[in-house]
């Protein structure tokens, strides 16, 4: 390692590295207060490492879904065009064998949120991190129980009158409608009008040296979701390397 590859990975080893660390290179960076660290720490793992304390019920959820969600993601849930279905097209006996049959769906015309997740504690994690979108980070955590328990209730997951908590989250898992659905052995996107599912970046190995011209980034999208959410090529941002795909309605 060279002395600045060095002092590069101490700058980025936010966690791991102590205070020590740093004396050998004054004046870069500089130890992570323990109050930083928790701010980022805030990851949920499948198997609920990492998840807080708290808990909040359907029906609160509902007051903060409407205020705070709905004008997005539709009042079911079932999005308002421009954004992301999270609920809608599992069923019951899908809940029971946790596969969702309509995933193999050529025509079907969404894949939503709760036909793909596998595992509830991604949802908990992800509106605790990203949403609102306009306001991320700005839910308390048990408002994130409640808004996660009322979404589980419009997919038929818990029953109207639920209190998801720490505790119970656990019974939830036990009936996410994908939860046996989940594979590593495709990249995300394919089905009809894609052709053959590129292999999964998890099984890349990493190039060091003599590798291939780098790829091009593209933006793309299977035939049998253009259409769905208007335009993209206009709702991208004119930054960065990838232009949306046109996809007019
Ligand atoms: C201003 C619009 C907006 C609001 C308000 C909003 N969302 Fe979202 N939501 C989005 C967008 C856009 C995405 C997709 C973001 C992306 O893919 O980067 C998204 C994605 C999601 C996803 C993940 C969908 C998936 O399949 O990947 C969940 C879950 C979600 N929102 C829940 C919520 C909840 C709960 C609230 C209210 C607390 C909320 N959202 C409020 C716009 C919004």
């Amino acid at each position: 390692m060279s002395r600045w590859t060095e002092a590069l990975a101490c700058a980025l080893a936010l966690v791991a590295v102590d205070a020590a660390a740093f004396d050998r290179f004054p004046g870069v960076g500089r130890a992570a207060t323990p109050a930083e660290i928790a701010a980022w720490d805030i990851d949920v793992r499948p198997d609920f490492l990492g998840l807080p304390k708290g808990g909040g019920s359907a029906a609160r959820g509902q007051d903060i879904w409407d205020a705070k969600c709905a004008a997005c993601h539709g009042t079911f849930g079932e999005s308002n065009r421009v954004f992301p279905p999270l609920v809608g097209g599992t069923t019951t006996a899908g809940m029971a064998s946790g596969r969702v049959e309509n995933l193999k769906r050529p025509d079907y015309p969404h894949r939503t949120t709760m036909m793909k997740v596998p595992t509830v504690s991604t949802l908990f994690d992800y509106i605790r991190r990203a949403m609102p979108w306009d306001a991320p980070k700005s839910l308390t955590v048990d408002e994130v129980y409640a808004v996660l328990a009322y979404m589980l209730n419009l997919a038929d997951v818990v029953p109207e009158g639920f209190v998801l908590d720490d505790r119970s989250i656990r019974q939830v898992q036990a009936r996410m409608p994908n939860r046996e659905g989940m594979t590593t052995g495709h990249a995300l996107w394919f089905g009809a009008g894609f052709g053959k599912p590129p292999p999964a970046d998890t099984a890349n190995t990493a190039c060091m040296t003599d590798c291939r011209e780098p790829a091009t980034p593209v933006s793309t999208i299977p035939a049998s979701a253009k259409g769905s959410y208007g335009d993209l090529a206009r709702q991208h941002r004119g930054i960065g390397p990838v232009r949306g795909v046109e996809t007019p309605p």
